[in-house]
């Protein structure tokens, strides 16, 4: 069976490094520290935190998992923390149900169990946003009662925070902060992707969460990790490759952990007969990923106005390039350095670039490699 996994949380022997970060976040987070994990897209912080969960509960914290993709208004939100706060519980069906609704009432919660078990909610009415604050603050409290009555630690940890913006906007943002940092004994967790937004909501002074706790910045795990992990992989399949190949699909897939296991799983299956890897089907995987993905790309590309593909043009023949040079400039007509910086802002809000360590980059580094193929 095919070994490589990508799109999917890793643990066990699929996660690999990360031993200080997970270290350190779950030492933080025991010490009822409030947390913040920043890194771009398929860097490996939900793998990290889940592990970083693990372990928690393993000492015997309370701790829960919230994933802010989810929920896509203030009403929503609140469900989530009810439905959050009765998993510190380890509440049954029906002492859940009874448990959420004291709580949201006014939320006309809707309850299910999903195929797995779990308890599915959704909300039936929108209240005035008093009111609906007003859950919010008690449930953000609770976590910390619970603490103190168990004498255990709790954990709440938010991924995808930036999206709590969009959600209750600033007045959410003050009401969290007001309530969460007076909480001694309960460890947070807050991770962003999106590494433009969430890196302002910590490091300006305006805003709520700033100063809050540590902030780390997740970096691509080394390449000679991943060359090991790599190696024992294809040789329990039985196959032939050199190291310089191996060094060559991480570099391939831009050093990130998902696009590494996802090029890993297509060599895997392409050469599963022949069981030999070279260079040159690292370069012919690569060229098969781009152009199965076509639909998509040429749809996001298509609706770009021209200066923004030239700009794309730019990033993906010369990724961390000086894109603010004259050379650049003139090289992809942007006229001036104005126009690159508001064609920048326009393509990450579009959600097409991001900033990394070395720069802005394609937030889909395969659509940087159809870019380069098709479009220029
Ligand atoms: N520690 C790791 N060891 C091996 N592979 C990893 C590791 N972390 C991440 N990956 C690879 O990256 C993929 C994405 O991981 P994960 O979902 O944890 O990242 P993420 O940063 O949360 O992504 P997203 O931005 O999409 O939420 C995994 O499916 C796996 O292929
Ligand atoms: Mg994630």
């Amino acid at each position: 069976m095919n070994p490589f996994i990508f799109g999917e949380v890793v643990k066990d022997d699929n996660f690999i490094d990360r031993k200080t970060e997970l270290e350190s976040i779950v030492k933080d987070l025991s010490d009822g520290q409030k947390i913040f994990l920043i890194a771009p897209r398929r860097y490996g912080k939900t793998s990290l935190l889940l592990a970083a969960a693990e372990k928690l509960k393993a000492k015997g914290a309370r701790v829960v998992y919230l994933d802010l993709f989810k929920t896509a208004s203030v009403e929503q939100f609140a469900a989530a923390l009810g439905k959050a706060a009765a998993e510190m519980r380890k509440l049954g069906f029906a002492e859940a149900v009874k448990f959420i609704r004291d709580f949201v009432s006014g939320l006309r919660p809707q309850f299910s169990i999903n195929p797995d078990g779990s308890l599915s909610l959704g909300v039936d009415a929108s209240p005035p946003q008093k009111e609906v604050f007003q859950m919010i603050e008690n449930l953000l409290a609770y976590p910390q009662e619970l603490a103190v009555r168990e004498k255990r630690p709790v954990i709440v940890i938010f991924d995808e925070f930036q999206e709590i913006t969009g959600i209750g906007g600033e007045p959410l943002e003050k009401l969290m902060r007001a309530v969460i940092q007076k909480q001694r004994n309960v460890g947070y967790a807050f991770c962003g992707s999106k590494k433009t937004m969430i890196s302002e909501m910590v490091s300006k002074k305006s805003r709520a969460f700033f100063g809050m706790g540590p902030i780390t910045h997740l970096e691509k795990i080394p390449s000679e990790y991943f060359e090991k992990y790599l190696a024992a992989n294809f040789d329990k399949g039985g196959f032939n490759f050199s190291k310089e190949t191996l060094r060559y699909i991480v570099s391939s897939a831009g050093s990130i952990p998902y696009y590494i296991q996802y090029l890993a799983h297509e060599l895997w299956d392409l050469k599963a007969e022949e069981k030999k890897i070279t260079d040159l089907d690292v370069e012919r995987a690569v060229m098969l990923i781009a152009k199965r993905n076509t639909p998509l790309y040429q749809n996001l590309w298509e609706n770009l106005p021209q200066t923004q593909k030239r700009l794309l043009q730019g990033l993906a023949a010369n990724s961390g390039a000086a894109i603010f040079s004259g050379a650049f400039i003139a090289r992809f007509q942007m006229k001036s350095s104005a126009l690159v910086k508001k064609s920048l802002s326009l393509l990450i809000s579009k959600d097409i670039i991001e900033k990394d360590a070395a720069g802005y980059v394609f937030t889909d580094y395969w659509m940087g490699v159809w870019v380069r193929q098709n479009c220029s």
